[in-house]
């Protein structure tokens, strides 16, 4: 596990163009740019398996996107744990993120470590679409991606 630096920055395009089917990432009616942002690689034998990445402001970090390339082994919880430990070195009170509707995995995920539902918002996928028309129509588990749904989790002072 290790920061994302300067040098990182074509590899991690390249996995989040694969991986999301753009160079952007869409969250309540903002467009990011997540290779051209802070974040954490998780490596083994010189390969990417895992890639989380972050923006902040005010008292927040959001979570833009996260990443495990083998999953089910404890890539992503290392990826959360890094991002919230980074989040209290830079004085965040809280850490957000924004999914849809189909992400059932990443709900049960997110939940499991802490964050709580913050707000739905039905149909905000349409609007997510006009900023990145490639985002699909069915996601997991066939289920119509309509809604977003946002997470925090509230970080105690240590
Ligand atoms: C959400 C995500 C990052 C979780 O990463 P991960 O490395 O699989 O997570 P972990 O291994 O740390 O934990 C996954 C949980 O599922 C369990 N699990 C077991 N087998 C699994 C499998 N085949 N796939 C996924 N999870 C599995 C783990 O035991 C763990 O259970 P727990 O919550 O009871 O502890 C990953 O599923 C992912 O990359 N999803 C696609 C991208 C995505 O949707 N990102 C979120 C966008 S908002």
């Amino acid at each position: 596990m290790r920061a994302i630096e300067e040098a990182d920055r074509i590899v991690v395009g390249r996995l989040v163009l694969e991986l999301w089917g753009a160079h952007t990432s869409v969250a309540h009616g903002q467009v990011f740019f997540p290779a051209s942002l802070p974040g954490f690689l998780v490596e083994q034998q010189n390969q990417v398996i895992g890639l989380l990445t972050y923006t902040t402001y005010d008292s927040f970090m959001e979570i833009v996107t996260i990443d495990a390339l083998r999953r089910g082994r404890g890539v992503g919880t290392s990826l959360v744990e890094a991002a919230v430990h980074r989040a209290r070195q830079l004085g965040c009170s809280r850490v957000r993120l924004t999914t849809t509707n189909d992400n059932l995995d990443a709900l049960r995920f997110y939940q499991r470590r802490g964050f709580r539902l913050t707000a739905l918002r039905p149909d905000a996928v349409r609007e997510a679409r006009r900023l990145k028309p490639e985002i699909p129509s069915v996601g997991d588990y066939g289920i119509h991606i309509t809604d977003e749904l946002d997470l925090e989790r509230w970080l105690t002072p240590r």
